[in-house]
């Protein structure tokens, strides 16, 4: 089936065309703020200004037609609001006017599951750090199950805060990864791993006051995310051993850091796990993640009247059943 996928959740507004075996189109474009965070509104201008070139060029690049397609998919949640607005207003006219059906898809489950579909991933421990979230997640008993996250704010989150701290834009996290190439210090950061969850707040601010008291900027890059990806490599970790699993999957934003995919990779030789990581062009989002999640939800009987495709800003992975993963364990 070919199935098209609308991302807009943050930053980034993309397209994408999938079908079973393959990603047949995928184009973006992201929003950088000229000063300080996303602003919301201004995010949501700039997806409605471009989604309709970025739909255009992804029928063209996949050389299809909206006739050609068997469903519609969006990202629903979670995520900002006028952004998630501007999506979900495009996916129902698109499933109206073509009379195609329309699915509001879970954006954390897109994450997910195009990194299964690119690594051939069956039923792993899912390391997901991005900018909203850092959450290790299995699937258990029919669902994407949650076994823990950050209390606090995502890791991308963190590192994006830091670099604008810097005066870098968004995105941060690929020029702090550069930086911290040049860093030898390890510099003490608070480790805020309790049970399975994670928080970050407490090292931005230590980050922060190192820069205030002018340490190097390098050696404090460094000692971010030698700190902050063990603490969550660590939960990984832990996650492996609970449930008895082989596999494990790196998804999301940060997992384009080289650093931490080596850092899951040595911790996987090192245990006999399987360590399969998502390929760096779809860590990010993109519309054919959400394509992917959609037409896994559609071909396991999912369905949804138009009133159902509400957004919904809290929208979490485990509220969505899961039934194409058969899990040993359950
Ligand atoms: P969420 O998926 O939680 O809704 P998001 O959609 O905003 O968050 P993604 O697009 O998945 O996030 O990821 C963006 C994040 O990835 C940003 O925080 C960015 O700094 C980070 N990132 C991208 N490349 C790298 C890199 N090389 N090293 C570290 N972080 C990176
Ligand atoms: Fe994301």
């Amino acid at each position: 089936m070919i199935v098209l996928g609308l991302e807009g959740t943050a930053h980034t507004i993309s397209a994408g065309i999938v079908d079973e075996r393959s990603i047949l189109s995928n184009v973006s474009s992201t929003y950088v703020p000229e000063h300080g965070g996303i602003h919301p509104r201004e995010a949501a201008v700039h997806h409605a200004d471009k989604i309709y070139d970025v739909i255009k060029r992804s029928f063209d690049n996949a050389g299809l037609k909206p006739e050609d397609l068997d469903l519609i998919a969006f990202s629903m949640g979670p995520g900002l609001g006028p952004c998630l607005r501007v999506v979900s207003t495009a996916a129902r006219a698109l499933s109206i006017k073509y009379s195609k059906p329309l699915l509001g898809v879970n954006h954390p489950l897109g994450h997910v599951e195009i990194g299964r579909k690119l690594s051939g991933a069956r039923d792993p421990i899912m390391l997901y750090i991005s900018g909203g979230n850092t959450q290790v997640i299995a699937h258990l008993n029919g669902r994407y199950r949650v076994l823990g996250e950050t209390m606090d704010i995502g890791l991308g989150n963190m590192l994006d805060k830091f670099a604008r701290d810097l005066g870098i834009p968004f995105p941060g996290g690929p020029v702090i990864e550069r930086m911290a190439l040049d860093g030898k210090d390890l510099l003490e950061l608070p480790y805020s791993v309790k049970g399975m969850d994670t928080s970050f707040s407490g090292i931005y601010t230590a980050a922060k006051r190192y820069l205030s008291l002018g340490k190097n900027k390098n050696d404090i890059c460094y000692s971010l995310q030698e700190t902050s990806f063990s603490m969550v490599v660590e939960v990984l970790e832990r996650a492996m051993y609970y449930t008895n699993k082989n596999e494990i999957l790196l998804a999301g934003g940060v997992a384009r850091n080289d650093r931490l995919r080596s850092m899951v990779n040595d911790m996987a030789r090192d245990s006999g796990y399987k360590a399969y990581l998502t390929d760096k062009e779809y860590c990010m989002d993109n519309g054919a993640m959400i394509a992917q999640a959609g037409m896994l939800m559609y071909m396991h009987g999912a369905r949804q009247d138009i009133m159902e495709t509400r957004i919904n800003q809290r929208f979490r992975i485990d509220e969505v059943p899961v039934p194409w993963i058969k899990d040993e364990n359950s």
